[in-house]
């Protein structure tokens, strides 16, 4: 057997070096680099996973079987739904997210519910553990089984001896080959592992989900081939102190990546949001100054959400502190200037704060306006009508752009009992016809408009 020799790999792209150095010279990435061993496989573990899979065949493409490769729905609707119908047979799933968001617990539900047999690896946690968790989720099936075991070579014993037609692997750096010699979590390991287990899921023709640990800053650890080996990348957020879960497709080989899924942490586990507009606006003081409701849009999906601003007068010479919570605070700071010199409203003696309510994170520009007028609502202490709901992008002109899919919103606003709407001139040139049946639509193209129509304009 070939020497171990020690290497650098980068931990963000997985590039291995000879030397040690600063920054990884494959992505550029600092302080990524850290000792391994080489891996003694690593030219010959792929051919040898190869010979696993069977040969493809060229054929002409009406003559393949379209049916091979259908979704088996997981049995939550939620999950269905971000994962366009449920899982394929024989794709690899990754799912990341910070510890604690309730992973885990997501894939004792799903374990819990799909309809024959499943095994569930847990590289972590005890066996007992995991029982304990499966009783007070009601997930004690015949169907599930178990086992506690972080090396590889056990794991496919254990595929062998269950046969199961669904894998869990909880977590992907917890699992290490033996035969591999790094630690485990390793770059080599993890690689190596993910690998092996993307060929077993395809040899046996089962969906296999692997939970991925994520770093600080979000991104999935270990090396980002893990993100190009597998099929579905998924990624489980939400902020620690707000029950809201939000499910989304990062990557889907099966389907498209706009749908989301909305899931609340209950003392009985993970439950579907269905109606998730709803659930934002329970809490909402309506007659606040401040507060503005934006019907934006989460993928396909309509999610009422209230914007909140809070202004305070500063005296002195140090900048006054700006700050947003769910929004881009450069988008923030874009505003704040567009509402200065299009609109007259400084504020630049002023402390900002700005936050989107329930944990939501808002990122696209149709949620402009909404943001303008809660800020201008809060600095003239003016609330605006409750009943409103706001939505256009604010150009650097100071003009109202159009933003996609409006009627959906409008629907949706309009369902919760909302009657009146501003939307961009150009969303909607005849959407005041269709407007939903309970809400009068208004249109504005500039902010100075809007500001009128939400009867917060500043008389100069
Ligand atoms: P877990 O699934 O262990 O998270 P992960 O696998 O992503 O690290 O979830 C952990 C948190 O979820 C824990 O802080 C407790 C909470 N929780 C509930 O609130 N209700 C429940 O029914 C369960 C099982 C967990
Ligand atoms: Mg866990």
């Amino acid at each position: 057997m070939a020497r171990l020799r020690t290497v650098y790999n980068c931990g963000d792209c997985g590039a291995m070096h000879y030397k040690w150095a600063g920054k990884c010279d494959s992505c550029g990435a600092w302080n990524t680099l850290v000792e391994d061993v080489e891996d003694p496989n690593s030219h010959t573990t792929l051919a040898a996973g190869m010979a696993l899979i069977p040969p493809g065949e060229a054929q002409p493409i009406g003559k393949l079987d379209a049916s091979v490769g259908q979704p088996l729905s997981t049995g939550i609707s939620e999950l269905d739904r971000v994962l366009d119908g449920g899982l394929v047979p024989g794709s690899v799933t990754l799912l990341g997210g910070e510890p604690g968001i309730g992973k885990s617990t997501l894939l004792l539900q799903l374990l819990a519910s799909w309809p024959t047999r499943s095994l569930y690896v847990t590289a972590e946690e005890s066996a007992q553990q995991v029982r304990l968790r499966a009783e007070r989720l009601h997930a004690v099936r015949d169907n599930l089984w178990l086992v506690s075991e972080p090396s590889l070579t056990n794991i496919v014993a254990a595929l062998d001896k269950v046969k199961p037609e669904l894998l869990v692997i909880d977590s992907i750096q917890a699992v290490a080959d033996p035969a591999l010699g790094s630690a485990p979590g390793s770059v080599v390991q993890v690689r190596g592992c993910a690998h092996r287990l993307v060929q077993e899921a395809k040899r046996r023709n089962i969906p296999t989900i692997l939970v991925g640990h994520v770093t600080k800053d979000g991104g999935l650890a270990g090396p980002r081939v893990l993100e190009h080996v597998v099929d579905t990348v998924l990624s489980f957020e939400g902020e620690r102190h707000h029950a809201l879960r939000i499910l989304r497709a990062v990557k889907h080989r099966f389907g498209s990546t706009n749908e989301l899924g909305l899931f609340e942490m209950t003392e009985l586990g993970l439950v579907g949001v269905p109606d998730a507009s709803q659930m934002f606006l329970a809490d909402r003081r309506p007659g606040t100054p401040g507060s503005v409701v934006v019907p934006t849009l989460e993928g396909q999906r309509p999610l009422l959400v209230e914007v909140q601003a809070l202004t305070n007068a500063m005296s002195g010479n140090a900048p006054p502190r700006r700050s947003a919570q769910g929004l881009d605070p450069g988008r923030l700071a874009m505003l704040l200037a567009v509402l200065e010199r299009r609109a007259g409203i400084s504020l630049s003696q002023h402390e900002v704060f700005a936050s989107v309510v329930g944990g939501v994170r808002l990122s696209e520009p149709g949620s402009d306006l909404g943001l303008c007028i809660a800020l201008v609502s809060a600095v003239t202490n003016k609330p605006a009508p409750s009943d409103l709901v706001v939505c256009g992008e604010v150009g650097l002109g100071g003009e109202i752009r159009h933003v996609g899919h409006m009627s959906r919103r409008l629907t949706e606003a309009a369902r919760l009992g909302f009657t009146k709407a501003i939307v961009p001139t150009h969303s909607q040139s005849g959407a005041a016809n269709k407007a939903p049946a309970g809400l009068t639509v208004q249109t504005a193209s500039t902010l100075s408009e809007a500001l009128d129509l939400a009867q917060l304009s500043i008389k100069k």
